[in-house]
């Protein structure tokens, strides 16, 4: 175990500090992702798996996300809509509902599915949520509102518009590509602001005794992802060896730590994850630990917040969560002007995961230098850089499913 340091409290001046400036990164020291607690190396795959792994996942849990806790949820689905010729006739597309009960409560979480229709056997699955709700991604009002918007009073609330992120989601290009896509808003799984707690899906099951471990957000948006795989994996049109879970951002964040949990997501994706995601803590570029936890106090477990101002005394770093999904395949993305979210030290986390796939005999990131705009590396660890801002765009999907393409291509023999 971590020795436990005292909650320092950061001046807000201190936190609001954001550095852009390269040469101003401190010079901090990666912890070596094969380096176990007690000093010993890791050599094999059988010790990454039998000792660094755990130790490390134990980590992510007891000092940044949480523990989930021990007890049970049902989880039922139902079906509540089906069109077989939705997306112009190339997909089917379903409403389900997910409803969860526990500890004498209940939360409903609204899944919206696309399959597409001309398939030769079982298709592999892109898991994902969206930020704004169902109805943000298309148009057509048999689009249920999410239950979280259903919760909305004024019906004329502007988050109600439909069809405003779907620039985010290229649905017929997706489908064409022959993917299915399973999403649903992250807000049903954990209303994404302080007192969301209550509402969520953690008030379901029991409270862990330590407080200061206990999971928030981060954990139940990951926690939720596993949930829509349950029941991705019965249907009988999806391929469940080629499951790949993607998320922007705060949902970058929640996608790679699904992934490091839940074996099944073949490919775990991050879009611009940034700070908690994929950039690594003590470069302090961007969004820091002082900031994050100050601003978001509902993500991380109490523990992150002795790290705000303090990330020289991280005993980890992001990098050791990439890590975590090898050997399964991993692709981490930036925007060009999103330096928000630390491009290089997103690209250099995915560098320092890379030691734990050469253990597999498999090659992640090789090169120190960080590829120019638009021109993605592809091995089994993905990157690449695109220009613009942060977001989601037709270029970082067709990277993606090029990405699987590749990925599931090697694996076709044992797909179905
Ligand atoms: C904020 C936050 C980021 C997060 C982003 C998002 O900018 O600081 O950590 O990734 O929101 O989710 O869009």
């Amino acid at each position: 175990m971590l020795a436990w340091m005292a909650i320092v409290a950061i001046p807000v001046a201190a936190q609001r500090e954001v550095n852009y400036d390269e040469s101003k990164v401190p010079q901090y020291v990666l912890p070596d992702v094969l380096t176990c607690q007690d000093g010993s190396v890791v050599t094999t795959k059988k010790q990454w798996e039998k000792k660094r792994r755990p130790e490390l996942l134990n980590t992510f849990y007891s000092q940044e996300y949480g523990f989930t806790p021990k007890g049970k949820v049902d989880v039922s689905y139902e079906l509540l809509q089906e069109d077989r010729q939705a997306l112009d006739g190339t997909a089917t597309q379903q409403q389900v509902m997910i409803t969860f009960s526990g500890n004498g409560k209940s939360v409903k979480a609204l899944m919206l599915v696309f399959v597409p229709n001309q398939r030769k056997g079982r298709v592999p699955v892109f898991i994902g949520y969206n930020f704004r709700g169902n109805h943000s991604m298309l148009p057509n009002e048999e689009i249920l509102y999410s239950p979280y918007f259903q919760r909305m009073k004024n019906r004329e609330d502007p988050v109600l518009v439909r069809n405003n992120q779907a620039s985010r989601w290229p649905l017929k290009y997706i489908i064409s590509r022959g993917y299915a896509l399973v999403t649903m808003c992250y807000q049903d799984i954990f209303p994404d602001n302080k007192d969301g707690g209550p509402e969520s899906i953690t008030a379901l099951l029991p409270e862990t005794e330590d407080a200061q471990s206990r999971w928030q957000a981060l954990g139940a948006w990951a926690w939720g992802s596993s949930r829509i795989a349950d029941w991705v994996v019965k249907q009988p049109w999806a391929n469940k060896k080629q499951l790949v879970i993607m998320g922007h951002s705060r949902q970058g964040k929640a996608a790679l730590w699904a992934g490091a949990q839940d074996k099944r997501f073949r490919v775990v994706i991050s879009n611009d994850s940034g700070c908690g995601g994929a950039a690594l803590s003590k470069r302090c570029f961007g969004e820091t630990v002082a900031i994050i936890t100050n601003s978001f106090p509902h993500w991380f477990c109490k523990n992150f917040n002795q790290y705000a101002g303090r990330e020289d005394a991280l005993p980890f770093d992001q990098h050791e969560l990439l890590a975590l999904e090898a050997p399964r395949y991993l692709y981490v993305a930036s925007a060009g002007e999103d330096d928000w979210a630390d491009q290089k030290g997103e690209f250099l986390s995915a560098r320092g995961a890379s030691p734990v796939y050469r253990l597999y005999g498999l090659e992640g990131i090789t090169t120190d230098q960080m590829p120019d705009l638009h021109q993605p590396i592809m091995n089994h660890v993905g990157y690449h850089i695109r220009a613009g801002k942060h977001d989601v765009t037709q270029y970082d999907w067709q990277c993606y499913m090029d990405f699987c393409d590749k990925a599931f291509k090697s694996r076709s023999r044992e797909s179905h």
